[in-house]
């Protein structure tokens, strides 16, 4: 049997990880950071994490909304997407995720996008 991603990224403590920079660097990208100055960024953190938990193949901990229902009214960017996208890539490589484990982590966000940008 194969090993899920969740697994291949280090279970819930690997994820909290990659999920406590991808949010500092959202926080910090001069694309992304205008929308999180209002944002409690420990629980966004806890958030992104348990969101990755779930979509990865570990136990189903996200109670957040579905990702149409939390961006709905945002009116995102392609070019905000592009932004989060190399801020999750850039998490992943810090935390020595690898290549494989990142090309799929950046496919399933990336699959995503139709529900995060703007109608
Ligand atoms: C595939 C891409 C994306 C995914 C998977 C994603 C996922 C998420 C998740 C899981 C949450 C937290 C929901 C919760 O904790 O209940 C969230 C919140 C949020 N996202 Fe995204 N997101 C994506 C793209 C974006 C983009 C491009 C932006 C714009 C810069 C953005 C801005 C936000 C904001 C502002 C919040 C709310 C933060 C708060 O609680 O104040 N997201 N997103």
């Amino acid at each position: 049997m194969s090993t899920s991603l969740y697994e291949r990224l280090g279970g819930t403590d690997g994820i909290q990880r990659i999920a406590n920079v991808l949010v500092d660097n959202h926080a910090a990208n001069p694309v992304t950071a205008a929308r999180f100055v209002d944002t409690d960024l420990d629980k966004a953190k806890k958030g992104a994490a348990e969101f990755f938990i779930s979509g990865t193949g570990g136990p189903n901990v996200y109670t957040g909304l579905d990702m149409v229902a939390v961006h709905r009214g945002m009116n995102i960017s392609e070019t905000e997407l592009v932004a989060v996208l190399s801020d999750a890539l850039d998490a992943l490589r810090k935390n020595n995720v690898g290549q494989r484990e990142q090309e799929e982590v950046l496919f399933i966000l990336f699959s995503m996008r139709d529900d995060v940008l703007a109608q």
